[in-house]
């Protein structure tokens, strides 16, 4: 395999250095090309682009591949916990038992949250979005631990990490809790991560919580397959604010609000909500699959679609099948898994879909199991961003050891060139 490319411009080449990773990727490395050439590459929406080197998360669009340091999605969500896999994502490798409890012990002792940060809370309406409460909490987080992380310092990101942990499902909860008007929950260390994060969310003061062990392996088994996903919209997100040294809490609360679109982690709200519409308007399936196929309609088939996966979301495979588990096991019948199924078996077989390659993702079925667990269809959202915290901070952590120049595209610019000022009367 050659070691270089050749550009050839205007009568002119350029040797450009071609870089392998260790899954067989090749890139060419474009960095020093305008300053040789004085031309850039322009690719909007860097569908093309590499923005970093990473050792986290490997993934294969076209063959369905995804692992988390070299650990399959497939043996990780069948044989580990949220925070092992958090562990991995962030120190690089699966943690002995010693370190897998005391990392776990560590992350209990930061399950505070100062309570100035309630006043901030009770600011907010009762309508507001959950996913704009947290992205504002995680933020105001920075003004109650304003010294930043000592990113040369492995105790101190150690510290951060267990911080980010501990704090940002409380946060998470109390988004949910004041969107219902419900008193806010502590936290109950002598439960695990996820079972205490469902139980903030759910407890009621007049009632003992009961764990039920079904739900949360649901839960936690779909937090594992949302931890990471290498350089997506809202991991771009963070990476590039941190970039310019915006401390973890600023990156992540900007991660917080890419990942709140629609054609992002927005999507799995957007399932169910069109799920329920294709009920109410009498369950015609073959009716939004003309629409979604339609150029003059707008509308798309949300859950549908990735921009890297090209042949299934391994995510995707997963979660269907959790999803048919957890219904069966909380006894639940929903007509709109029906409708879902019957959407996707049409979908899969039309020749619009299949020519470009679009699947089920991720999101088309994770709504369908957050509604079963109780979780409203607003926060579907919030529980994405707690599943995908890990994957954020990171890649935050190995943007900063790599030293990773400040992240700032450049443009090609196609406006007005250069012309006078003219004098607001006489315009
Ligand atoms: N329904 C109907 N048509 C679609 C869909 C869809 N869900 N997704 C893509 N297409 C069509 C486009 O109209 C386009 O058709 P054309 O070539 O005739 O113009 C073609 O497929 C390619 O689509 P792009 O938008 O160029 O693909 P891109 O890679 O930019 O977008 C995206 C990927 C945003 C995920 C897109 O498929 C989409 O909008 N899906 C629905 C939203 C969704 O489910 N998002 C969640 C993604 S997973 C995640 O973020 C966790």
């Amino acid at each position: 395999m050659s070691n270089k490319a050749i550009l050839e411009y205007d009568g002119k080449k350029y040797e450009l250095p071609v870089l392998v990773g260790t899954e067989d990727e090749v890139a060419i490395d474009i960095e020093k090309l305008r300053g040789q050439s004085g031309i850039i590459t322009l690719d909007p929406g860097f569908k093309n682009t590499g923005s970093c080197k990473s050792a986290i998360t490997f993934l294969d669009g076209e063959k369905g591949i995804l692992q988390y340091r070299g650990y399959t999605i497939e043996e990780l969500s069948e044989k580990s916990s949220f925070i092992e896999v958090a562990f991995l994502l962030i120190f690089g490798e699966l943690p002995t038992k010693a370190e897998l409890e005391k990392f776990k012990a560590d992350i209990k002792k930061e399950s505070m949250i100062s309570e100035e940060m309630k006043n901030i809370l009770d600011g907010f309406p009762r309508s507001a979005h959950p996913m704009g409460v947290l992205s504002a909490l995680t933020s105001a987080l920075t003004a109650f631990n304003p010294i930043p992380v000592n990113v040369n310092s492995k105790e101190a990101i150690y510290n951060a990490v267990c911080k980010t942990l501990g704090k940002f499902p409380i946060i998470s909860a109390w988004a949910y809790r004041n969107s219902q008007g419900l008193p806010l929950n502590y936290s109950d260390n002598s439960l695990d991560y996820t079972a205490n994060f469902m139980r903030l969310m759910f407890k009621i003061p007049t009632e003992k919580y009961v764990v039920n062990p079904a739900v949360v392996k649901a839960m936690d088994q779909l937090l594992i397959l949302h931890e990471d996903h290498e350089q997506n919209c809202s991991t771009a997100t963070v990476r590039v604010v941190g970039s310019s040294h915006a401390g973890l809490f600023a990156s992540i609360s900007a991660g917080v609000s890419a990942l709140w679109g629609p054609l992002h982690g927005g999507a799995n709200q957007a399932v169910i909500e069109m799920l329920e519409a294709i009920q109410k308007d009498g369950g015609d399936v073959e009716k939004y699959i003309l629409k979604a196929k339609d150029p003059d309609d707008p509308f798309r088939l949300m859950g549908f679609g990735h921009r890297v996966y090209k042949n299934f979301d391994p995510r995707a495979k997963i979660i269907k099948k959790a999803a048919d588990d957890v219904l069966e096991s909380l006894g639940i019948e929903d007509p709109i898994l029906k409708i879902a199924k019957h959407l996707e078996d049409v979908a899969l077989k039309d020749e619009y879909f299949v020519q470009r390659k679009l699947y089920p993702n991720v999101d088309f079925y994770s709504g369908i199991i957050y509604r079963a667990l109780g979780i409203p269809t607003e926060m579907f959202t919030v529980m994405f961003a707690v599943g995908r915290l890990p994957g954020w901070i990171a890649q935050w952590i190995e943007m900063r050891e790599n030293k990773e120049p400040i992240g700032r595209p450049r443009q090609l610019y196609v406006g007005a060139t250069k012309r006078p000022f003219v004098e607001v009367d006489k315009r």
